[in-house]
């Protein structure tokens, strides 16, 4: 990549400005041991919540709450988000996240619980948009769930997909960026999806359900 490429990359990352809501669930997250999205990666999701005109939207991985916060953003004011962590520390600080950001409560289901036990008890086609961001060597089985959660037309955004630029390297061989390789691969060639890798973040992967 030339040098150019990588200030051009740096720059649109740090285009979001991001206000005191965001930088306090930041702050939590840091010290809660969490990785939150990236700037880039909360105004993508922003966009696409707000685009897709979502009204349900599915999140895996609460975390501290800055990606909750970033959908909540771009959602209508009837929307629902249902988030799940298994961290019960964590959820309390999305929580307040939330609260901060001034969303009425009753737009939000916070779910506490392992991903792959929850996930199967959600409804068939009835969810606009899921974000997949918890443990990455579940990805497979949570990216196969969203699909089933999907709606027609619902979208599918997995983060870390470049999994800090080991994806494209062959030779990196690791567990964890052999599954994302993988995810990658199926979601590419599942002829339900039409999908597109976005660079932000530690890369961004974006799906439509047809
Ligand atoms: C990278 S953080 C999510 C950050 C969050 N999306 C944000 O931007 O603020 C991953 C989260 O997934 C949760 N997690 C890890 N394994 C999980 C599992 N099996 N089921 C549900 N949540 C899990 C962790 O507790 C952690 O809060």
């Amino acid at each position: 990549m030339s040098a150019d490429k990588s200030t051009s990359w740096s720059y649109a990352e740090n285009l979001p400005a991001e206000d005191e809501v965001l930088l306090r669930a930041r702050e939590r997250s840091f010290e809660l041991g969490v990785t939150p999205v990236s700037q880039g990666v909360g105004a993508v999701l922003t966009v696409l919540a707000a685009a897709s005109k979502a009204q349900t939207v599915v999140e895996v991985g609460a975390g501290a709450g800055v990606s909750g916060v970033c959908l909540l953003r771009g959602l209508g004011r009837q929307a629902v988000l249902t988030t799940i962590d298994l961290d019960v520390e964590h959820l309390k600080a999305a929580r307040q996240a939330y609260l901060e950001s001034g969303s009425p409560a009753n737009r939000i289901r916070t779910i506490s619980g392992r991903a792959a036990d929850v996930l199967p008890r959600l409804t068939d086609n009835a969810y606009d948009l899921v974000f997949i961001d918890a443990d990455k060597a579940n990805f497979p089985k949570y990216v196969e769930q969203g699909i089933r959660l999907l709606k027609s037309k619902g979208t599918l955004v997995v983060n870390d997909a470049l999994d800090k630029d080991r994806v494209s390297n062959p030779a990196a061989r690791d567990a964890t960026t052999t599954v994302l390789r993988q995810v990658g691969k199926s979601i590419r060639e599942d002829d339900r999806l039409v999908s597109a890798m976005l660079p932000t973040g530690d890369g961004l992967l974006v799906a439509v359900k047809k």
